[in-house]
């Protein structure tokens, strides 16, 4: 039974939401992927790990629906969420990060993901180009002499990466490190 009061959706209903909506193992990753990394950035800033990690998971549930057109990219997710038991203010952090929308981010809930979302993407592209295709082959070093390749991963937008300095306070070798221990940390479950 349960003692009253407000129940917030917890990581298990996340993960049944990510299966529900999206159909690509890689898109799940991906998700997945954020949400350590905004679990393990929560940990270092003293905020609640288990809502970060929520608006990490749940930041691209709408990428299937969304995909011809990126003006709607979160706005489902907003739609979807808002009949969830999700607290609001992370389903505003997923709604703000789609930077085609032009809402500065505000909490440091929602600067955090705004400028980590893509880390996520070049962190993967450069475990997958490693012998072993593994991210445990990864150094930190390797991803940022992969940033300063605009050809590498090319979709990854690093303007957006960049912003970790002025939004956290995080310079980029932090940020990597940070970002690459959480993922390597949870390797099995992001398959890599
Ligand atoms: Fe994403």
């Amino acid at each position: 039974m349960c003692g009253g009061g407000n129940v917030y959706m917890d990581r298990q209903q996340a993960l049944d939401l990510l299966k529900e909506h999206i159909s690509n193992q890689n898109l799940i990753r991906h998700n997945m992927a954020v949400g350590f990394i905004m679990q393990a950035l929560a940990k270092k800033f003293g905020e609640s790990q288990d809502d970060w990690e929520l608006a990490g998971m749940l930041h691209d549930l709408d990428w299937e629906k969304t995909k011809d057109d990126f003006s709607n990219h979160t706005k489902v997710t907003k739609e979807i969420l808002e009949k969830t038991d999700l607290k609001p203010e992370i389903i505003n952090a997923i709604y703000v990060h789609n930077w085609v929308h032009k809402i500065p981010p505000e909490t440091l809930l929602e600067k955090t993901l705004y400028c980590v979302e893509e880390l996520s993407g070049i962190i993967t592209a450069v475990a997958l180009i490693q012998p072993d295709k593994k991210l445990a082959s990864v150094s930190v070093d390797s991803v940022l002499k992969k940033f300063k390749s605009k050809s590498f991963a090319a979709g990854v937008n690093r303007e957006i990466i960049m912003l970790c300095k002025e939004y956290i306070s995080l310079e980029l070798p932090e940020l990597v490190a940070i970002a690459l221990g959480a993922m390597t940390a949870h390797a099995e479950e992001i398959g890599l």
